[in-house]
């Protein structure tokens, strides 16, 4: 499948060796980072500094998925040279609408992210808001964790929904991705698949990639 998109997770890579680490997984889609706050999520991460450093080293586009509180105040800041998604959370923001629109209009592409419990439906009601769909497939918080099936069916859900609007969205899948999950997610809907521990901490990245790859190929 041509349209299949690798977006490894810098979330499992070696922060003492950033830039390596991103130079590795160059055969990707994107490269995507993880900002978590300590609040929205029960972890920390990084966040605006060394995602604009990231932006400048990358070879590969930015897909930044914020996990943080009051994204309608701090995702557009986001919007950085090389980041070309901004996934905020819908639990997160008070009118997910009109944030994607202010993505939208700062030139990124707009991306809601849901946690496991969260409704799709309002979302797939108004699926021309947003550029890019994420069905989170864990909680968010770590890497590493269990791929969660009983989630897949929002993904049928916001196709059907963006193929009745006559409008193009990418639906993205994190947490548990991994050649034993990626094709039930495709199979489910997705065409955008983030895998931290899946590529990073083994070795080269590059054949994990590509085994992701070979299982939606054949
Ligand atoms: C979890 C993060 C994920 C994480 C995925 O909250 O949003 O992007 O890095 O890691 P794996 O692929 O190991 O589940
Ligand atoms: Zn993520």
């Amino acid at each position: 499948l041509e349209s299949v998109r690798i977006h490894p997770s810098i979330l499992s890579a070696d922060f003492a060796n950033l830039e390596r680490e991103l130079h590795a997984i160059a055969t990707a889609d994107a490269v995507h980072v993880d900002v978590m706050d300590g609040h929205f999520v029960p972890n920390l991460t990084l966040g605006l500094p060394i995602v604009e450093r990231i932006g400048q080293v990358s070879p590969v586009p930015l897909d930044v998925h914020l996990m943080i509180d009051d994204a309608d105040r701090w995702a557009p800041q986001y919007v950085l040279p090389g980041v070309t998604s901004v996934t905020f959370h819908a639990e997160a923001s008070r009118d997910p609408f009109a944030l994607a629109r202010t993505l939208r209009d700062a030139g990124v592409a707009a991306s809601v992210a849901i946690k496991p419990g969260t409704d799709v439906a309002p979302f797939a009601d108004r699926i021309d808001a947003f550029d890019m769909v994420l069905v989170m497939t864990v909680e968010p918080g770590f890497g590493g964790q269990s791929f969660m099936p009983e989630v897949l069916p929002k993904l049928g859900t916001l196709r059907r929904a963006a193929a009745d609007a006559g409008v193009e969205v990418l639906l993205q899948v994190d947490g548990g991705i991994s050649t034993a999950t990626i094709a039930e997610a495709a199979a489910a809907g997705a065409d955008t698949f983030v895998a931290g521990s899946a590529v990073y901490g083994h070795g080269d990245p590059a054949p994990r990639i590509q085994a992701l790859r070979d299982v939606l190929a054949t």
